[in-house]
């Protein structure tokens, strides 16, 4: 990976351990106000002290995100959780079920919580996520504070799989980024909102809709499909956008597109693609979903004016799939 002045640290995950230079330059770094990126299984997380509203400001700045855009605070275990957050006795389930792990529990703020305003955008709830990572857990627990991190793009851009594509896309506005590999998962956290009147799937990602019903014993409600309005804030409908058209449920190719495939059917006019790159030859939707945002990006850099893509099931993680290319594919605000 290229360094230099207008370029952030890299440093390796494995080096990042307890009692390590690397683990006590990333607390200093976030002790003082600024900003680290950390891999998580999910995406890759521009993180700050979610607790130092001018630490916070500095995401939303090196993002240009909306302020009316809440962040996930991501903390080590449960424990460090209820400190910041009320769970009652569905959101403890599904903690249990699922923490460490993609999902991302919205639950009532508890009083005196010392998260910024600037991290929840003001609201009376906080998204709280206790992740995967161990860098990041680790880096939680010795900063004593839990990490306001979203996706490590630029607003609108695709969501970062690894190190190069943080660096490529933030260049110095990060001071130091840890480099963990590619993401497992590959798509952002569910979010499940449990406040209110039941829990309700504010957006679908990595844990699946179909594995939190089975835990929770009822079906989810889905407030995205009940109303016009989007309930979590950040849910803009264009985003992930690739610098090519998005054209969804391609049947066939035509003269000029590149084709995102998926499983082994052969789609007619395949080979008229300037770049073909398949999901998952076997159908595999965790395969699809780790790869999603880097042949994305991929085909982006092809040169191609559209990018096709095949269908996919909307079951277990082709739900996430399938809301993110939507996303994608959606019309772009005029800038
Ligand atoms: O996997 C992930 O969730 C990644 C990694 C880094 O953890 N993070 C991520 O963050 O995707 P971000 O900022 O790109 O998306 C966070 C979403 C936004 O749509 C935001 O509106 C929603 O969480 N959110 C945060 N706080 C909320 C709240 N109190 N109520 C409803 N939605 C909330
Ligand atoms: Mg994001």
């Amino acid at each position: 990976m290229p360094s230099g002045p207008d370029l952030p640290a890299v440093r390796p995950a494995a080096a990042l351990v307890a009692g390590s230079t690397v683990l006590d330059e990333a607390v200093a770094v976030l002790a003082g106000g600024g900003l680290v990126a950390l891999p998580t299984e999910t995406v890759y997380g521009l993180a700050a002290d979610a607790t130092q509203e001018q630490a916070v400001a500095g995401i939303y700045a090196a993002k240009g995100r909306p302020g009316s855009n809440p962040l996930i605070s991501h903390v080590e275990d449960f424990a460090a959780a209820e400190r910041h957050g009320l769970f009652d006795a569905e959101a403890q389930a599904l903690a249990a079920a699922f923490w460490p792990g993609p999902l991302t529990l919205v639950v009532p703020r508890r009083p005196g919580s010392p998260v910024a305003e600037r991290t929840t955008a003001g609201l009376p709830t906080l998204a709280l996520r206790v992740p995967a990572s161990a860098s990041m857990r680790l880096v939680a627990a010795t900063l004593g504070r839990p990490l306001a991190a979203p996706s490590a793009n630029r607003s609108g851009r695709i969501s970062p799989t690894t190190a190069a594509d943080v660096v490529a896309d933030l260049g110095s506005r990060v001071a130091l980024v840890i480099d963990g590999g590619p993401c497992r998962v590959g798509v952002e956290s569910t979010i499940i909102g449990c406040f209110g009147d039941g829990p309700a799937l504010l957006r679908p990602g990595g844990a699946t809709v179909e594995a939190i019903e089975a835990v929770l014993g009822r079906p989810l409600r889905r407030p995205e499909l009940d109303a016009a309005r989007p309930s979590a804030p950040g849910q803009l409908l264009s985003h992930y956008a690739p610098a090519a058209a998005v054209r969804l449920n391609a049947t066939s190719v035509a003269a000029g597109e590149a084709l995102l495939a998926f499983g082994p059917q052969a789609v007619p006019g395949a080979d008229r693609a300037i770049a073909t790159l398949n999901l998952s030859p076997s159908g595999d939707l965790a395969e699809a979903a780790a790869n999603l945002f880097t042949m994305l990006r991929a085909l982006d850099r092809s040169g191609a004016g559209v990018i096709a893509v095949a269908p996919l099931p909307r079951t277990g993680l082709g739900l996430a799939i399938a809301d993110r290319l939507a996303r994608a594919a959606a019309p772009r605000p005029a800038t």
